[in-house]
């Protein structure tokens, strides 16, 4: 009788369980339609702003401004990438045609050298069009820049320079260099030279040894001596303090290694991608909507500022991560980055229709240190944020 009891019991459990599973993805799904179909009407605002021949970066309310930038600045992958997000989800052919006209004044930068972007600048927009597309121009665009890209490695110190030498610094590599191995590991495995993978190994190697704490957070900036691989000085540029965790940046290498996971099957980079993410998420000073200060160790804490741009990369790359554990580590990482999506996609952090300069999320910090950048909008928030959204939906739904 008492056995019968439990069963119906653990039935019953179950079904609810199962029901509620239902309704959550059944929710998201609506969500996630919502804001591509968003995206698609606030991007034509967006589009309407930015001359033909530049890029959007931010835009300033009290001004009423949208700052634009040539196409060599780093972002400018990141707005022709978001419109192929877009209407890979809405098939909303302005927002093709709008995609198209800025890959087309963005192609030159494949022959760029003058720094480490390449991949943010040219993975993010001619990978995506390859990636949708097959077209065979795009993939000698992507397969030159990688050869630009590898221009600025280093074999003495066996790292990918991202910074010219300046009065401040000999051979500087930022965490944020990591993201951009996606258009050299790509390459070599796509039929391209195989020394760019090698370069993607051992630049993801030396970052591992050198720019992370005993705690799994990063460094920004480590200065090396390019000739024999010593560590200079390890400092920040972007973060409150050289020993603090500048929050985009323990974005980047959760990313970073997540992605390096993927090409190498390396458990090494695996097990470091999740001693991050457990960093990250276990930080006493993470927020309840899980979009973090943008530095962890931000002097005033409560009363600074978030970036959503922080939160947007952890989020696409927890869902990564997600795919590569199993159980309740699994649920735990996408339930985070349900949640992230759930916040940036609130009033508290998405925009409405028309406002904040066509652009989809508020609330990013650039560079509170050079006071460039606080609390705007960011392409590269809206692109991780979307890219994000299309994650979810073809991983989990
Ligand atoms: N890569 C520059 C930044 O994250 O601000």
């Amino acid at each position: 009788m008492r056995k019968g009891w439990m069963m119906c019991l653990f039935l019953f459990s179950y079904g609810w369980a199962q029901a509620q599973e239902k309704t959550g993805k059944t929710d998201m799904q609506e969500l996630i339609q919502e804001q591509f179909q968003f995206a698609a009407n606030q991007y034509k605002v967006l589009s309407r702003q930015v001359p033909p021949d530049r890029m959007p970066k931010t835009y300033y309310a009290d001004r009423n401004e949208v700052e634009t930038s040539d196409t060599k600045w780093w972002c400018s992958g990141f707005y022709p990438g978001a419109l192929l997000y877009i209407y890979e989800h809405t098939g909303d052919t302005a927002t093709l045609q709008e995609a198209n006209r800025r890959l087309a004044i963005l192609e030159k930068e494949k022959h760029y050298t003058g720094n480490h972007d390449l991949g943010f600048m040219m993975y993010c927009s001619f990978g995506n069009a390859y990636r949708l597309t097959r077209n065979p121009a795009y993939k000698r665009t992507i397969d030159t820049a990688a050869a630009s890209l590898a221009t600025r490695y280093r074999p003495g110190a066996g790292v990918i320079q991202s910074w010219n030498a300046s009065r401040k610094w000999q051979g500087p590599v930022i965490i944020d260099n990591m993201m951009n191995l996606e258009l050299l590991y790509w390459v070599s495995d796509n039929g391209g030279d195989k020394k760019y993978r090698q370069i993607a190994l051992t630049h993801a190697d030396n970052t591992l040894k050198n720019h992370f704490r005993p705690d799994y957070s990063s460094y920004h900036v480590i200065d090396y001596n390019l000739q024999t691989g010593q560590v200079l000085k390890k400092v920040t540029a972007q973060g409150a303090a050289d020993s603090s965790a500048w929050s985009r940046g323990q974005s980047w290498g959760l990313y970073g290694y997540t992605m390096m996971y993927r090409f190498s099957r390396n458990k090494r980079y695996l097990r470091h991608a999740r001693n991050i993410a457990v960093f990250m998420l276990h930080h006493p000073n993470m927020p309840g909507d899980l979009v973090p200060y943008w530095d962890f160790d931000a002097p005033g804490i409560p009363n600074t500022y978030r970036d959503a741009s922080a939160a947007a990369v952890m989020a696409s790359a927890l869902l990564e991560l997600g795919r590569y554990v199993r159980g309740k580590e699994r649920k735990t990482y996408v339930a985070a980055a349900e949640k992230i999506i759930r916040s940036l996609s609130s009033p508290a952090y998405r925009a409405r229709l028309g406002e904040n300069g066509g652009f989809l999320l508020m609330h990013s910090t650039g560079a509170l240190p050079l006071k460039s950048e606080v609390d705007v909008p960011l392409t590269y928030a809206d692109y991780y944020y979307l890219e994000a959204l299309h994650r979810y939906k073809n991983w989990y739904l």
